[in-house]
């Protein structure tokens, strides 16, 4: 099997989908590795030790792309990309393809098997390859909001650990999943005062049983999210729905009554957001302003952190790589349900339900 590791090209991104050592494992294992020059760099990795581990260096993206049977990759394919992709070759990346229709009409049309990370399932139902992404861009974001709310910055000049004899700030997080877990565990290490939503309340039990009254759980519903946003300094938007558009559980009336200068992270916004006046952003421009608050929604944020995010993202791929690698595609995907959970497309169809709803196709 020869996989292509090709650079990724999103706006900041710094992210590549194998490390020297995972190559390293894979070559051992009987594969041959192609990756394209210095796409490892922006995460510390440098062509030599790819080099060392056994890869062959393409000059090009399109030489990696056309010489793959398997393309590894971090993010779903851009427009530049699509081009590039051969019928029959099989894709293994984020995809979040209820929230890219072009994309997915591209996957059909060339006949490509598309792996998607995100709907990787664990023996428990878990989704392994979306958890480490997630518990990175719920930590960020606490940091990035914290970072916002400077007044310098447009933001309402709340320090969310205020200092004795002042307010905290008010963190509130919608979806208390790996990412809205781990946003918690920051925004409560900074010392703002955080509340927590979701529907789910085993996931508020284990909240509140871990920080014995420290966050307020409430049960997710129009009337609590009401509330507890027309309060906030920094929403966190973190729920999620497996491969279905993000509801949208805040609307255009709740932010209008937020204080100017507030600050929404939008994590979700990758399949869609889950606040009405979300769109998405990017490193280059991360936030805007509606109606007096700051909008933040970068898709990609463990970019921010190239060297950790790669660290986390192959350290979860590795397993499902190497399977790859020992068995063939078939095979691996034949005998590991998790794994064939992953697949969103094959043979010129959706074959992930919720993608194939939410894309009108079912
Ligand atoms: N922007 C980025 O860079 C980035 C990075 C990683 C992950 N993500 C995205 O973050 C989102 C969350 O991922 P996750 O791993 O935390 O998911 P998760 O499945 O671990 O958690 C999602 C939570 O949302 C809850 N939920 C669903 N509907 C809800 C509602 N109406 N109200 C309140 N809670 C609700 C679920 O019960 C669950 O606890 C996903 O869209 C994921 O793709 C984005």
């Amino acid at each position: 099997m020869l996989i292509g590791v090709p650079k990724e090209i999103k706006i900041g991104e710094t992210r590549v989908s194998m490390t020297p050592s995972l190559c390293r494992r894979c070559v051992s294992l009987g594969a041959k590795v192609l990756i394209e020059k210095t796409a490892g760099q922006s995460a510390g990795f440098t062509d030599a030790e790819y080099r060392a581990a056994g890869a062959t260096i393409a000059p090009t993206a399109k030489k990696v792309w056309a010489a793959a049977d398997l393309i590894l990759k971090v993010k779903e394919p851009l427009p530049a990309e699509y081009s590039l992709m051969r019928a029959g070759q099989t894709l293994f990346t984020y995809l979040h393809l209820a929230a890219g229709p072009e994309l997915a009409k591209v996957l059909l049309k060339k006949r490509v098997l598309g792996i998607s990370y995100e709907t990787v399932e664990a023996a428990d139902g878990s989704f392994p390859l979306l958890k480490p992404m997630s518990q990175i861009a719920g930590r960020l974001s606490i940091q990035i909001g914290a970072y916002r709310l400077q007044s310098q910055l447009g933001g309402s000049g709340v320090l969310l650990g205020g200092i004795p004899g002042t307010m905290p700030g008010h963190v509130v997080v919608i979806g208390a999943g790996n990412s809205g877990a781990h946003a918690v565990q920051m925004a409560v290490g900074m010392g703002a005062r955080v509340t927590v939503l979701d529907l789910d309340t085993r996931k508020l039990e284990a909240l509140d049983a871990e920080y014995r009254g420290r966050v307020v759980t409430l049960m997710s519903n129009p009337a609590n999210i009401e509330a507890e946003v027309a309060d906030a300094d920094l929403l966190i938007g973190a729920v999620l729905i497996p491969a279905a558009k993000a509801p949208i559980v805040v609307s255009r009336a709740m932010v209008q009554r937020m204080r100017p200068g507030s600050v929404i992270v939008d994590i979700a916004i990758d399949q869609g957001g889950c606040v009405e006046t979300i769109r998405p952003t990017s490193h280059e421009k991360p936030t805007y302003q509606e109606h007096g608050v700051i909008h933040y929604a970068v898709p990609n944020m463990p970019a921010l952190v190239g060297r950790t995010s790669t660290m986390g993202l192959t350290q979860a791929t590795e397993p499902f790589v190497t399977l790859l690698v020992q068995k063939g595609v078939e095979r691996a995907l034949a005998e590991h349900k998790g794994l064939a959970k992953g697949v969103n497309t094959r043979d010129g169809k959706i074959t992930y339900d919720a993608v194939a709803k939410a894309l009108g196709y079912s």
